[in-house]
């Protein structure tokens, strides 16, 4: 038993445990190596958290082979997995990437079902528990996190049964018909209740999980709890957020509203700058957005001396075929795009294959009159409430889509179905005409729902159902 974290509620410890650590290993071009930031809404999420009160994060360094080992950073004690080059491809591009992903996304594109897909899952999963098991303290709050990690929570149960266990699923949970298509349905089910509290981003996805215990394990269960044989199971939502005062803080600094001016300027000052930020994956909706956005310019409706739209697009999940297709098309897209409707020396679409540091993407989302957030399918969206947050001024609009998570909450946005294509074109037109008045309504609104409901709240809303039972 180890002796890793620092206290919190109810004078227990916490252990997060999840895919990637909170910093990714990177070798730099001269051969040495160092450490930098974990892409994704995950980390952005959980190291404010983390910041607040210390603990310990068991997860992958980001490169397969020997894990490095345990570290402390920013207070807290950094637990290294490993994984080989075979379980990066069956575990994490196969099994999470390829099966889980598309399934829990609605199916955008197929779901792979391989029989070693699912075994290096349940080998990987118990290496986590195990790693989990050996430095959880005494009694220590265990939270785990997503959807590589489904197993965790029974596993560990079985090794240490002194610890309390929360999962929280950061992405979309399916609808049965969907769910019950995955061969390996009743494990998952099963490994997700080794947990005491199951978190979710939306009701509808905990009423899901809650109908698919009963269906496929005969759990009987009353409102938020299940009766799971001798044990209950409570499943929620806790819809995520971002660290809003920091953001607002970061934006309201004279150097990043300088920022704010440089980036305009650099971009040939136009009248209206778009905005896109996302990590390159399918379930985002950048051709939808790119579409309409191109259909927009060739109608004449708007006018590429007078907008720019800059996509900043993430990469990720580079060897998973479905996003090489997905790259190769959106570079091909917006090829086309800047071929015809762009002038020379100012390309109409900026595409920045690339991550930024928070400081400049606080700057972009200042600079920015209109924030593109089109996903065909997300759990939350944080790039969203990151962009409300930022909205000292309470200008910018946020063109939403339906099915973000973050729509059940930010009502005021410019929501929006990225299927519709026109219904899109209108909408953006929409939010380019807002007049100052209505955008400052719209996003006074939507500020003051972000600000109360900030990171700090969704952990302490967790963690409390959690220590309470
Ligand atoms: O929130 C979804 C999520 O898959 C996280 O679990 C993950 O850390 C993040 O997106 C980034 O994805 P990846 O770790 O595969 O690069």
């Amino acid at each position: 038993m180890g002796n890793a974290g620092v206290s919190t509620a109810g004078g227990r410890s916490l252990l997060v445990v999840a895919n990637r650590l909170p910093v990714d290993r990177v070798t730099e071009p001269d051969g040495t190596q160092s450490w930098r930031r974990s892409p994704g809404g995950l980390v952005a999420a959980l190291e404010p958290v983390m910041r607040r009160g210390g603990g310990a994060w068991v997860g992958w360094s980001g490169i397969p082979g020997e894990a490095p080992q345990p570290f402390t950073q920013d207070g807290t004690t950094l637990v290294p997995v490993s994984l080989t080059a075979r379980d990066v491809a069956e575990y994490y591009e196969g099994f999470s990437n390829s099966t889980l992903w598309p399934l829990y996304h609605d199916v955008i594109v197929p779901a792979v079902y391989e029989r070693q897909f699912w075994d290096a899952y349940v080998r990987v999963n118990r290496r986590f528990a195990e790693a989990a098991a050996e430095v959880a303290e005494e009694r220590a709050l265990v939270w785990v996190q997503d959807y590589q990690l489904q197993l965790v929570p029974a596993m560990l149960r079985e090794l240490r049964p002194d610890v309390r266990i929360g999962f929280f699923l950061h992405i979309p949970f399916p609808p049965d018909e969907l769910f019950q298509q995955l061969p390996w349905r009743t494990q998952i089910l099963e490994g997700l209740l080794g947990a005491d509290l199951v978190g979710f981003q939306r009701t509808g996805a905990a009423t899901n999980f809650i109908r698919l215990c009963r269906r496929l394990l005969g759990y009987g269960y009353r409102r938020d709890r299940i009766f799971a044989d001798h044990r209950v199971v409570r499943a929620q939502a806790f819809p995520i957020s971002v660290d809003s005062a920091r953001l607002s803080e970061l934006a309201g600094r004279p150097e990043t509203m300088q920022r704010a001016r440089e980036i305009r300027a650099e971009l040939g000052d136009p009248a209206k700058l778009l905005l896109g930020v996302d990590r390159l994956d399918y379930t985002k909706g950048l051709r939808h957005r790119l579409t309409a956005f191109d259909e927009l310019l060739a109608e004449g409706k708007i006018k590429s001396s007078e907008v720019a739209f800059v996509q900043i697009a993430t990469p990720s999940r580079e060897r998973v075929e479905q996003y090489r297709v997905l790259r190769d098309e959106i570079e091909l897209q917006i090829g086309r795009i800047n071929g015809e409707r762009s002038r020379l020396g100012t390309p109409v679409v900026h595409y920045l294959h690339t991550s930024y540091s928070q400081d400049e993407l606080v700057a972009m989302y200042c600079a920015a009159d209109v924030m593109v957030v089109t996903p065909l399918r997300d759990g939350m969206n944080l790039v969203a409430k990151e962009y409300v947050a930022c909205r000292n001024d309470r200008r910018g609009a946020l063109v939403l889509s339906e099915f973000a998570g973050a729509a059940v909450e930010l009502r005021r946005a410019f929501l929006v179905n990225p299927h519709d294509i026109d219904g899109l074109k209108e909408t953006l037109l929409r939010a380019l005409r807002a007049d100052p008045a209505e955008l400052g309504r719209r996003m006074g609104t939507l500020r003051r729902h972000v600000l109360e409901h900030d990171v700090n709240r969704w952990a302490d809303r967790f963690l409390d159902a959690l220590t309470r039972g």
